[in-house]
């Protein structure tokens, strides 16, 4: 027998409350009964995004969401700024040069944090700048960016802020209206604890003041028909919605809310605490820097002479641990261990304890338990 451990920063597992309750008989989505669960989920994504703003659902992953604020907020030719420390800032700035866009992009090394003097400056300079879109935990290098500090510099000029928080919602604070957040888009298969398929958008006024003028193509995706839908009657969504996953998502939000939203963030704190303790007392080095640290996901640098795609493979393959290897040029250079979503205490226990052993058998030097000692001391001070 062997078990498998999902310690990747999406997909994440998804508690057995929510498997059983996406496997109920099928209901139809033009019925009382969706309904009441449409305004209950929507209530509740409210509350986890903290935000009186409308929240859309849509069926797509988190890509389509960025995509779907590129194509109903903007125009071609709009004069965007674009953050990029990581592959998805550089995915933010494809999107947004495919749907022709002009695009300032501010880019930094992908151990470096986002500066919001940067994008202070830029807007200064020019009041033509229609949009500022920043990806907030940045989930290729562990960075979270400053949301907080650019919402409060962006919400003084015309352009609407759009935060990738597609691994900050449910992970860390994201204070979406006292933080003048325009547009927060999140993907199902995170924090959320949910299967991939789905997507998450809020939407403010001044967001809402920009769709009125955007005029690039969109349907699918159409922000005012999906409000349209949800102000009817009988609230609904305009398209058939991936019910099942709707249904889960009503359960999994339940969760988070019996955990109560300041719990869920604190024990993410702890959980990321706890990792970043263990890989440290083996004595390897993390690799975002002090200052903008997440609690999704902890990167850890490959220490010189191992091969960090044995590690990977290791794990997964003789321990059943699935961890998350380096992106693009980080390929082999980092790993990173997942904490994000439906995880506790033993969780991490066992990704540093396989690590360990992992790291045994490559012939690394050091000593064996102490960063599952390390790991039990932060959870031992810090209660969950
Ligand atoms: C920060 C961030 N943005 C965007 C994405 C893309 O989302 P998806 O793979 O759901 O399309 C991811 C997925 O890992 C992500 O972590």
């Amino acid at each position: 027998m062997r078990k498998e451990y999902l310690m990747t920063p999406g997909p994440t597992p998804v508690p057995s409350e929510v498997l059983l309750a996406q496997a109920r008989p099928m209901i139809h989505h033009r019925t009382p009964l969706y309904t009441k669960i449409l305004v209950t989920v929507t209530e509740d994504l409210k509350y986890i995004f903290q935000t009186k703003n409308d929240v859309l659902i849509f069926a797509s992953s988190g890509t389509g969401a960025m995509e779907s604020a590129i194509v109903n907020l903007f125009s071609a030719d709009d004069k965007v700024v674009v953050t990029s420390n990581g592959k998805f800032g550089n995915r933010f700035i494809k999107l947004a040069e495919a749907f022709g866009l002009t695009v300032i992009k501010l880019e930094y090394e992908w151990n470096e944090v986002i500066n919001p003097d940067d994008i202070k400056k830029l807007l200064e300079k020019d009041e033509n700048i229609k949009g500022v879109l920043v990806v907030h935990s940045e989930t290729s290098t562990g960075i979270l960016n400053d949301i907080k500090t650019i919402g409060d510099i962006v919400k003084d000029y015309p352009a609407v802020f759009v935060v990738d928080s597609i691994t900050g919602i449910g992970a860390v604070e994201v204070r979406t209206d006292e933080w003048h957040l325009d547009v927060v888009v999140t993907g199902s298969q995170k924090g959320l604890m949910l299967p991939p398929g789905l997507s998450c958008v809020s939407v403010s006024e001044k967001a809402w003041h920009a769709v009125e003028n955007s005029t690039l193509p969109k349907f699918y995706f159409s922000y005012k028909k999906s409000r349209e839908s949800f102000h009817k009657a009988f609230p609904q969504n305009p398209f058939t919605p991936p019910v099942s996953l709707i249904i889960g998502l009503s359960e999994a939000l339940k969760m988070m809310r019996d955990e109560g939203l300041e719990n869920v963030i604190k024990r993410h704190a702890v959980l990321a605490e706890a990792t970043r303790a263990g890989v440290k007392a083996v004595g390897l080095e993390l690799f975002a820097p002090p200052e903008g640290r997440g609690s999704a996901v902890t990167p850890v640098k490959v220490p010189e002479g191992i091969d960090g795609k044995a590690i990977v493979k290791i794990m997964r393959d003789k321990y059943g641990i699935t961890i998350a290897g380096g992106q693009d040029h980080l390929t082999g250079k980092i790993f990173r261990l997942g904490h994000l979503g439906y995880y506790d205490r033993f969780d991490i226990v066992t990704s540093i304890a396989g690590l360990e052993m992992t790291l045994a058998e490559l012939n690394y030097e050091f000593e064996r338990g102490v960063g599952v000692k390390a790991a039990e001391e932060v959870f031992m001070e810090n209660p969950l």
